[in-house]
Protein backbone atom coordinates (compact mmCIF):
# COMPACT_ATOMS: atom_id res chain seq x y z
CA UNK A 1 0.00 0.00 0.00
CA UNK A 2 1.65 2.93 -1.48
CA UNK A 3 0.04 6.85 -0.08
CA UNK A 4 1.50 10.13 -1.04
CA UNK A 5 1.20 12.86 1.26
CA UNK A 6 0.49 16.52 -0.38
CA UNK A 7 1.26 19.65 1.36
CA UNK A 8 0.27 22.74 -0.69
CA UNK A 9 1.22 26.27 -0.15
CA UNK A 10 2.98 27.89 2.80
CA UNK A 11 3.58 25.16 4.63
CA UNK A 12 7.15 24.61 3.40
CA UNK A 13 6.97 28.03 6.26
CA UNK A 14 5.95 25.23 9.04
CA UNK A 15 8.40 25.83 11.85
CA UNK A 16 8.75 29.72 11.17
CA UNK A 17 4.95 30.48 10.29
CA UNK A 18 2.79 31.73 12.74
CA UNK A 19 3.66 29.11 15.73
CA UNK A 20 1.44 29.62 17.92
CA UNK A 21 -1.43 28.16 14.96
CA UNK A 22 0.85 25.91 13.34
CA UNK A 23 3.51 24.95 16.19
CA UNK A 24 7.42 25.18 15.98
CA UNK A 25 7.93 21.63 14.06
CA UNK A 26 9.07 22.16 10.23
CA UNK A 27 7.84 20.59 7.15
CA UNK A 28 11.10 18.41 7.53
CA UNK A 29 10.19 16.82 10.70
CA UNK A 30 6.60 16.63 10.08
CA UNK A 31 7.94 14.07 6.63
CA UNK A 32 10.60 12.49 8.84
CA UNK A 33 8.46 11.67 11.48
CA UNK A 34 5.92 9.90 8.74
CA UNK A 35 8.41 8.24 7.47
CA UNK A 36 8.68 6.57 10.23
CA UNK A 37 5.33 6.30 11.11
CA UNK A 38 4.66 4.43 7.72
CA UNK A 39 7.57 2.30 8.41
CA UNK A 40 5.77 0.88 11.67
CA UNK A 41 2.41 0.47 10.15
CA UNK A 42 4.07 -1.12 6.80
CA UNK A 43 3.02 1.10 4.37
CA UNK A 44 5.22 2.85 1.86
CA UNK A 45 4.76 7.10 1.91
CA UNK A 46 6.40 9.83 -0.36
CA UNK A 47 6.03 13.59 0.61
CA UNK A 48 5.62 16.20 -2.03
CA UNK A 49 4.87 20.18 -0.80
CA UNK A 50 4.10 22.82 -3.60
CA UNK A 51 3.55 25.96 -3.64
CA UNK A 52 1.58 26.16 -6.93
CA UNK A 53 -1.15 25.27 -7.51
CA UNK A 54 -0.84 23.35 -11.24
CA UNK A 55 1.73 21.26 -9.55
CA UNK A 56 -0.57 20.32 -7.04
CA UNK A 57 -2.92 19.48 -9.58
CA UNK A 58 -0.18 17.16 -11.93
CA UNK A 59 0.37 15.34 -8.48
CA UNK A 60 -3.15 14.46 -7.80
CA UNK A 61 -3.22 12.80 -11.66
CA UNK A 62 0.06 11.50 -11.26
CA UNK A 63 -1.08 9.57 -8.15
CA UNK A 64 -3.62 7.55 -10.16
CA UNK A 65 -1.90 4.36 -10.94
CA UNK A 66 1.01 4.88 -8.35
CA UNK A 67 -0.48 5.36 -5.22
CA UNK A 68 -3.62 3.46 -3.13
CA UNK A 69 -4.65 7.01 -1.67
CA UNK A 70 -3.90 10.25 -0.74
CA UNK A 71 -3.24 12.66 2.19
CA UNK A 72 -3.62 16.37 1.14
CA UNK A 73 -3.32 19.46 2.71
CA UNK A 74 -4.43 21.97 0.42
CA UNK A 75 -3.47 24.85 2.70
CA UNK A 76 -5.53 28.07 1.53
CA UNK A 77 -6.38 26.21 -1.89
CA UNK A 78 -8.63 24.61 0.23
CA UNK A 79 -11.21 27.71 0.55
CA UNK A 80 -11.16 28.93 -2.53
CA UNK A 81 -9.49 26.38 -5.65
CA UNK A 82 -12.13 24.89 -7.97
CA UNK A 83 -9.71 23.41 -9.74
CA UNK A 84 -7.74 21.39 -6.85
CA UNK A 85 -11.02 19.93 -6.27
CA UNK A 86 -12.15 19.22 -9.87
CA UNK A 87 -8.40 17.18 -10.02
CA UNK A 88 -9.53 15.00 -6.70
CA UNK A 89 -12.94 14.22 -8.64
CA UNK A 90 -11.11 13.27 -11.20
CA UNK A 91 -9.46 10.77 -10.36
CA UNK A 92 -10.64 7.06 -8.14
CA UNK A 93 -7.94 7.33 -5.45
CA UNK A 94 -9.39 7.92 -1.85
CA UNK A 95 -8.20 11.86 -0.65
CA UNK A 96 -8.02 12.34 2.84
CA UNK A 97 -8.26 16.48 3.86
CA UNK A 98 -6.07 17.33 6.37
CA UNK A 99 -5.37 20.47 8.34
CA UNK A 100 -3.14 21.13 11.21
CA UNK A 101 -4.93 23.87 12.99
CA UNK A 102 -8.45 23.94 13.59
CA UNK A 103 -9.94 25.69 10.68
CA UNK A 104 -13.58 26.61 12.35
CA UNK A 105 -11.81 28.39 14.72
CA UNK A 106 -10.50 30.57 12.86
CA UNK A 107 -11.50 33.32 10.55
CA UNK A 108 -14.89 32.93 8.27
CA UNK A 109 -13.06 32.69 5.57
CA UNK A 110 -11.28 29.26 6.40
CA UNK A 111 -14.84 27.40 7.19
CA UNK A 112 -15.31 27.02 3.38
CA UNK A 113 -13.77 24.29 2.20
CA UNK A 114 -14.68 23.70 -1.86
CA UNK A 115 -12.74 20.53 -1.91
CA UNK A 116 -14.53 18.68 1.10
CA UNK A 117 -17.58 17.24 -0.84
CA UNK A 118 -15.45 15.20 -2.97
CA UNK A 119 -12.79 13.97 -0.42
CA UNK A 120 -13.33 10.41 1.49
CA UNK A 121 -12.82 12.51 4.70
CA UNK A 122 -11.00 15.48 6.95
CA UNK A 123 -9.39 16.18 9.74
CA UNK A 124 -8.52 19.11 11.15
CA UNK A 125 -7.28 20.46 14.10
CA UNK A 126 -5.33 17.52 15.47
CA UNK A 127 -2.00 19.54 14.31
CA UNK A 128 0.95 16.99 12.99
CA UNK A 129 -1.09 13.95 14.21
CA UNK A 130 -3.71 14.28 11.59
CA UNK A 131 -1.48 13.11 9.03
CA UNK A 132 -1.14 9.74 10.76
CA UNK A 133 -4.55 9.73 11.77
CA UNK A 134 -5.26 10.39 7.41
CA UNK A 135 -2.60 7.42 6.61
CA UNK A 136 -4.07 4.88 9.50
CA UNK A 137 -7.60 5.60 7.69
CA UNK A 138 -6.55 5.26 3.77
CA UNK A 139 -4.91 2.03 5.26
CA UNK A 140 -8.47 0.64 6.67
CA UNK A 141 -10.23 2.02 3.69
CA UNK A 142 -7.82 0.61 0.97
CA UNK A 143 -7.15 -2.30 3.08
CA UNK A 144 -10.99 -2.55 3.28
CA UNK A 145 -11.44 -2.86 -0.72
CA UNK A 146 -8.90 -5.61 -1.12
CA UNK A 147 -9.95 -7.93 0.88
C1 LIG B 1 -4.19 24.98 6.85
C2 LIG B 1 -5.36 25.94 7.11
C3 LIG B 1 -5.53 26.90 5.95
O1 LIG B 1 -6.60 27.80 6.22
C4 LIG B 1 -4.28 27.72 5.76
O2 LIG B 1 -4.41 28.57 4.65
C5 LIG B 1 -3.05 26.87 5.64
C6 LIG B 1 -2.91 25.72 6.54
C7 LIG B 1 -3.92 24.07 8.07
O3 LIG B 1 -3.21 23.09 7.90
O4 LIG B 1 -4.38 24.36 9.18
O5 LIG B 1 -2.14 27.17 4.89
O6 LIG B 1 -4.52 24.14 5.75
Amino acid sequence: MKILVINGPNLNRLGLREPTIYGSNTLTDLEKNLLVFAETEQVEVACFQSNHEGDIIDAIHEAEGQFDGIVLNPGAFTHYSYAIRDAIASITLPVIEVHISNVHAREEFRHTSVTAPVVSGQIVGLGFKGYELAMLALKEQVGGKNR
